[in-house]
């Protein structure tokens, strides 16, 4: 149970509802260390999954990291919910980055 983000996951539910309509959407979430960035993200991912969504994480990280490690997680990610990346053309190459070959 999250205090105080009740209109944080509102608009979210929003976006995800657009999301599932076909329409993209972009969510920006900043804040200070620990102030609950992930958590609610964790919230918005857990309510978007129990109406049907796909949910997938790509990280980045300050210190840095290899290129395309963030897309390798996120692909990764959304094989592992079952989709089949194979069938998507535009994802026909980044299937391998999935693979990490
Ligand atoms: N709205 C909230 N209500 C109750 N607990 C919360 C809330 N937001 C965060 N917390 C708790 O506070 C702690 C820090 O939250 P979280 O890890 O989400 O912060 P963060 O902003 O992602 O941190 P970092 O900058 O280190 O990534 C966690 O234990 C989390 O469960
Ligand atoms: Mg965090």
């Amino acid at each position: 149970m999250l205090v105080g983000r009740d209109a944080e996951v509102e608009r979210a539910d929003l976006l995800v509802e657009g999301i599932l309509s076909s329409s993209g959407s972009l969510m920006m979430i900043d804040g200070e260390a620990a102030i609950g960035k992930s958590a609610l993200v964790g919230a918005i991912a857990r309510r978007a999954q129990q109406r049907g969504a796909r949910f997938a994480l790509g990280c980045c990280y300050e210190t840095g990291m290899p290129a395309f490690a963030s897309w390798q997680q996120l692909l990764g990610e959304l094989r592992l919910t079952g989709l089949n990346l194979d069938q998507l053309p535009a994802f026909e190459s980044l299937e391998e980055v999935a693979l990490g070959r």
